[in-house]
């Protein structure tokens, strides 16, 4: 498989390899040389539709809905059963639910490629035949199974576009019960240790994985994000809750699904410390089957959004974070030792230890356009005992805690982050209706508007363009909204835009086009103040002009989240997560069929992966 690794690198398919190419060749735009920004396609109107719309001279193709055998060597192969009939070891190896955050690697072998996604969260009502009038312990583990990471591989068809390849010596589940190591200053710190795990450095699975990343060495960062909601215990316990459970969600009674009562370890009276060995970035190489995932706790536990990589302009390694939560922070780590790059490119072995080794920052942004990275170290900026930090494990287990210790900026909810093909750093603020609420941080630079329905974009420059750099230039790209309200306070960077709300996945390709994908609650899909912006969608834009087309519109009540333009630009994947959920109308409810029916009602809908090129075979976006 190190063949594949090699072909991977070379391909420069994460943007961070193309950044050490450039440095190391200063070779001009490797990228085909079509005119790079056009937005020639014709733009799509805001629909409330019931399906998947592109551009009339794109279309689209469905890959590995939910269900759909993964195709793991040497097992069972069990198909989707429409009713939801399929056991808890059937889901263990076939799609998860709620595809999130994705990528592409190239194999050695022309043509095909992995194709590594997140499951982030459960529809259990979806889930079960019976839906959840009674949990039990066998719905448990088919719910912890329907998370984590696909890896599959796929296969470029004579038309153009792609296959799955089934089974395949690649292809993997990692999901809520895959045994993992725990990795980094905060393993086996006595916070990290359980019952059935007294040295606090292996977990049971990922789940709740959102946004991602790649690394230079060619392994996928998979973000556990909202893990606190399966975490739950007796309502009345809640009264004990301490500070640091009550700032992470994982307060007994607060619970999302009934876990806690068939599996103990989920329990928070009797299991404290299992909560902590969640909220991470978690390392997966997906040339190897056989590795283990390692949870690197360097970076810092959060509601871990992506884990975006770049590198510094001496070689070390360099990852933006977001935490999604109201008045939560943006972060960045900082390798303390440089990749080691020989002539077949970085090696994985060699590099994985730069996630366990450096220096976490929390972002400050000031007034003026000025911002810092101000460091979360134990024994700097007051972080020390008297402030409740023991020792760097407590300071990266309560990483939120620490980031209010040295004055971090409370932002509007940071979801993905992007690196421009030139060094910008992008980051998606999703909304945030709470600001200036009672006791709550009111309106600041960064974060201008009081009653935030509509998100935005904020970007930033590192000093001399170095992602090691600690001070940076920021400004707004977009302040999101209907300009038709005036009162939405929308801006955007041009005239000629299409209007979009509450953005949330972000994207470069390798021609430095920027596509966006948004995340408007369902409850407010296509009511009051988002009437004109339709159901979720997903847009390109050119970052040097502003210049922002609408690309997709997506089915009833889904999100539009994880996208990859392949190195090439000729295909572009994307995720369809959660057709069909309306949380207004009850929980059994659904308002979407996608893809298996026609009307709401007609089949289960499901999360799936579109595959999506020009008829032309040309390059996207241009
Ligand atoms: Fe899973 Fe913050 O989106
Ligand atoms: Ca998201
Ligand atoms: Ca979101
Ligand atoms: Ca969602």
């Amino acid at each position: 498989m190190s063949l594949d690794r090699r072909r991977f690198l070379q391909s420069g398919t994460a943007a961070v390899v193309s950044l050490l190419a450039q440095r190391h060749a200063d070779a001009a735009d490797p990228a085909p040389s079509e005119p790079g920004r056009s937005l020639g396609f014709t733009g799509v109107p805001a629909s409330l539709r019931d399906a998947v719309v592109v551009p009339p001279e794109y279309e689209w193709q469905l890959l590995y809905p939910w269900g759909t055998p993964t195709g793991v060597p040497r097992q069972p192969m069990p198909a989707f059963a429409p009713d939801g009939s399929n056991s808890a070891a059937d889901q263990a190896l076939q799609a998860g639910m709620h595809h999130d955050g994705m990528h592409f690697f190239p194999l050695a072998t022309p043509d095909r490629a992995l194709l590594v996604m997140n499951h982030e969260y459960t529809d259990e009502q979806l889930l079960h035949a019976d839906g959840v009038k009674e949990w039990n312990a066998e719905k448990v583990r088919k719910s912890l199974h329907a998370m984590g990471v696909s890896v599959i591989e796929i296969q470029r068809t004579a038309r153009g576009g792609w296959r799955q390849v089934s089974p395949s010596p690649y292809a993997r589940r990692v999901h809520g019960r895959t045994p993992m190591r725990i990795a980094g200053p905060a393993a086996g710190s006595p916070l990290m240790r359980t019952a059935a795990n007294p040295a606090g450095d292996e977990v049971f699975g990922t789940f709740a994985n959102c946004a991602m990343g790649v690394t230079p060495w060619g392994t996928y960062l998979t973000c556990e994000e909202n893990f606190h909601g399966y975490f739950g215990g007796p309502k009345d316990a809640a009264k004990t809750a301490t500070p640091a459970q009550r700032r992470y969600g994982t307060v007994p009674g607060s619970q999302w699904v009934e876990y806690w009562r068939f599996d103990e370890r989920f329990d928070l009276t009797r299991h404290p410390h299992e909560p902590h060995r969640f909220g991470w970035v978690v390392e997966i190489d997906p040339f190897d089957p056989e590795a283990r995932p390692i949870k690197r706790t360097a970076l810092g536990r959060k509601r871990q959004e992506s884990a975006t990589c770049t590198v510094a302009r001496d070689g070390r390694l360099a990852v933006y974070m977001g935490d999604d939560a109201r008045f939560e922070y943006v972060y960045k780590y900082i390798s303390k030792d440089r990749i080691a790059v020989t002539s077949d490119g970085p090696q994985a072995r060699a590099n994985s230890r730069l996630l366990d080794e450096g220096t976490l920052y929390v972002a400050r942004f000031d007034a003026d356009g000025r911002g810092r990275w101000i460091e979360l170290t134990h024994g700097r900026h007051g972080l020390d005992a008297a402030s409740g930090f023991a020792d760097q494990a407590e300071v990266l287990i309560h990483a939120r805690l620490a980031a209010d210790v040295v004055g971090g900026t409370k932002m509007d909810r940071p979801e993905w982050i992007a690196v421009s093909p030139d060094g910008e750093v992008y980051v998606t603020l999703t909304n945030n209706t709470q600001r200036g609420d009672f006791g709550k941080p009111g309106p600041d630079a960064a974060n201008p508007r009081a009653n935030n329905f509509f998100g935005g974009i904020l970007r930033w420059r590192e000093d001399d363009g170095d992602a090691a750099s600690l001070g940076f230039a920021w400004e707004h790209f977009v302040l999101a909204g209907d300009t038709d309200q005036p009162a939405s306070g929308a801006r955007y960077p041009s005239p000629d835009v299409d209007l979009f709300g509450s953005p949330d996945g972000l994207h470069f390709d390798r021609g430095g086009l920027l596509w966006i994908q948004t995340d408007m609650s369902g409850q407010l899909i296509g009511k009051p103040p988002y009437t004109a912006l339709g159901n979720n969608q997903m847009l390109c834009a050119d970052p040097a002009t502003g210049r922002t087309k609408r690309f997709l519109t997506g089915p009833n009540g889904c999100e539009i989240t994880g996208c990859v333009v392949t190195p090439d630009r000729r295909t572009l994947f994307v995720n369809i997560q959660h057709p069909g959920e309306s949380r207004d109308d009850g929980e059994a409810k659904h308002n979407s069929a996608w893809p298996d029916g026609d009307a709401p009602g007609s089949a289960r809908p499901r999360s799936a992966t579109l595959a999506i090129r020009r008829r032309d075979g040309g390059i996207v976006g241009t």
